[in-house]
């Protein structure tokens, strides 16, 4: 229990990966908020059937009305805010393309949900954030904005930005007490994921640790970054993929 009494918002919290982050930081005690654009209350339910607490909230990270009533409902429901982790992306159905096939249109898309989400969602929580004087924001980029992955750009530079928005940011916020920092994960493997074969091969071969990434891979790094334990350490980008790329 790392994390009892904390409140974290997790974006994108309904399915997958950030489903898996909501369970795990309920495990270590935090209340939770599931903000996305699906139906959170399954995993809500699950969390609270096991004793612990959660909302469930429908939110476009996109919608800066969305974002700021996110924090307010979070604040009104459990009080406080501790911990962001801006995990919704527009991933698993995004089409793979060469560069001078994605459209601008699909581009800005991507752009608004995976770059303009983080920052609206960081915006949101931080007069909290600051009043309490201490916050952890997680921002989940990829390995694939290290790897370089072809045919996958919008998606890749969105990740890319991640970097930099965690960097800058954790310059403007740390005299508040609030620490940013990101994990970049490898190519996951979970019930919805549709990467080609080529690419979990080739992800594969160039791991260190030579097996499929699950969900749970992520978690120490996740509760890590959302405890006390990494208080002074804020702007940081943390690649967890099996020791595919370095940096
Ligand atoms: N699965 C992987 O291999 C992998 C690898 C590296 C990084 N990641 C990152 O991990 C995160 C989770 O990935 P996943 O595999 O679970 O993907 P996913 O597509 O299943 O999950 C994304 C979640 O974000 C939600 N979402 C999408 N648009 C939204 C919006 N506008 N507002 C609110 N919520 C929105 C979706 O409904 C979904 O629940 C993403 O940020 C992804 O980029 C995934």
């Amino acid at each position: 229990m790392r994390l009892a009494g904390k409140v974290a918002i997790v974006t994108g919290g309904a399915r997958h990966i950030g489903a898996a982050y909501c369970r795990r930081l309920a495990e270590e005690g935090a209340a939770v908020v599931i903000a996305d654009i699906l139906d959170g209350e399954a995993v809500a339910n699950e969390i609270r059937a096991r004793g612990g607490k959660a909302l469930a909230l429908k939110v476009d990270v996109s919608n800066e009305a969305d974002t700021n009533r996110m924090a307010a409902e979070a604040v009104k429901a459990f009080g406080r805010i501790d911990i962001l982790v801006n995990n919704a992306a527009i991933f698993i159905n995004i089409e793979r393309h060469p560069f001078y096939e994605i459209s601008g249109e699909e581009w800005d898309k991507v752009s608004a949900v995976n770059i303009k989400g983080p920052f609206l969602c960081a915006k949101a929580v931080f007069a909290q954030m600051k009043e309490q004087k201490s916050g952890k924001i997680i921002n989940i980029s990829s390995s694939t904005a290290y790897w370089g992955t072809p045919n996958f750009l919008h998606y890749v530079a969105s990740k890319a930005a991640l970097i930099g928005m965690t960097r800058s940011l954790a310059r403007e916020v740390g005299e508040f007490g609030i620490c940013v920092n990101a994990i970049a994960p490898g190519l996951v493997e979970h019930e919805g994921q549709n990467a080609p074969a080529e690419l979990t091969e080739l992800q594969l071969k160039a791991r260190s640790i030579k097996r499929l990434q699950t969900p749970d891979d992520l978690m120490g790094t996740l509760v890590f970054l959302c405890s006390s334990d990494s208080d002074f350490m804020t702007g940081q980008s943390i690649v967890v993929d099996g020791g595919s790329v370095f940096h």
